[in-house]
């Protein structure tokens, strides 16, 4: 993360870029706040991404599609069920971005405790304590249950894209919503079993050429994420004990589901809940907090 400080001002409205967070070929984002929203005292948190140049603004239209709740991905998801799913699972526009160049963006709400799972990797390389993992594993799979329910895929479920809501001391004052996540980095939402264009670099060994992206490479690639959030690249070689080894399991099979083609974070959730209730009946541990000292907020996004 980069030191930034930028006021980009849309529709009347004043954002304050305090650092950049991506850099890839097509975008520069950046994270910064705006004025509190209604009700509220505290600045708004914010997350802004504009493409690099007017032939990356597709890939731009694409992603924002499902924030902003159009199109046929939206209204095939648009059922009773699944609109609670949604408040939790889908980042929240605040409004599209034209740049006088041409350039086209977006920016969403975010909050100041957001956390990418990478982050947490990097400082804690030897593994968090697994009943925290398992909050932050159920919030990622809750937010690819609202893709995957009617057969998309997200492709790009990285630790740098799976964002949770830390419970710092600090931020508990204003953010009621802490220990919630979600998927970020929608581009690559495509239907289930379709032709993936290109793999994310740092996962690409699970992609060979022209390989069909499904919901169940979501599902391996989630596992392998919360893998190495305890501490290992692979489930197998976890080593947890007690009613904790019950995660091991379910990490485990996801792993192997990638094989079958059958997993989907409904499946998922399911065995992770049984897990939960297990864990509640051995121990009476119903939520592990995780304020993860030392890491301020907002530190690597
Ligand atoms: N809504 C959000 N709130 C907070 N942080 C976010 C949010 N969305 C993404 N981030 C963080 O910002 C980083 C960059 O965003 P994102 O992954 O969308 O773009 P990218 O992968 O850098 O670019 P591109 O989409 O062009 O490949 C992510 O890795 C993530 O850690
Ligand atoms: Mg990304």
């Amino acid at each position: 993360m980069s030191e930034f400080r930028r006021v980009v001002k849309v529709g009347g409205r004043e954002f304050n870029l305090s650092a950049k967070v991506g850099n890839s070929a097509q975008s520069n984002s950046y994270i910064g706040t705006t004025a509190p929203a209604a009700g509220q005292t505290e600045p708004q948190h914010i997350f802004l991404k504009v493409s690099k140049s007017v032939e990356f603004n597709a890939t731009i239209d694409r992603e924002v599609v499902p924030y902003a709740g159009e199109g046929a991905f939206s209204a095939r998801l648009e059922t009773p069920a699944f609109t609670a799913l949604r408040q939790r699972a889908v980042p929240k526009l605040i409004t599209k971005l034209s740049l006088r160049d041409g350039r086209r963006g977006f920016i969403l709400e975010s909050h100041a405790c957001a956390v990418s799972i990478e982050t947490i990797i990097k400082k804690f390389p030897q593994g968090i304590n697994a009943f925290s993992a398992m909050w932050m594993f159920r919030r990622m799979v809750s937010s690819l249950m609202y893709i995957h329910s009617r057969n998309y895929a997200h492709g790009a479920v990285t630790p740098d894209n799976c964002i949770v809501i830390m419970d710092p001391p600090s931020c508990r004052a204003y953010y009621e919503g802490a220990h919630s996540g979600f998927v970020a980095d929608w581009k690559h939402v495509k239907e289930s079993e379709s032709e993936f264009p290109a793999a994310p670099t740092s996962w690409s060994s699970i992609y060979s050429p022209g390989e069909r992206i499904s919901c169940s490479h979501d599902v391996y690639m989630l596992a392998r994420t919360i893998s190495k959030l305890l501490g290992k690249d692979d489930p197998h070689d976890l080593e947890l004990h007690e009613s904790a080894a019950r995660l091991k399991g379910v990490l485990s099979a996801c792993v192997l589901g990638r094989t079958a083609r059958l997993k989907t974070a409904f499946n998922v959730w399911h065995e992770l809940d049984a897990v939960i209730k297990a864990v509640r009946q051995e121990t009476g541990i119903t939520f592990v907090p995780s304020t993860l000292d030392g890491l301020d907020a907002n530190p690597g996004l």
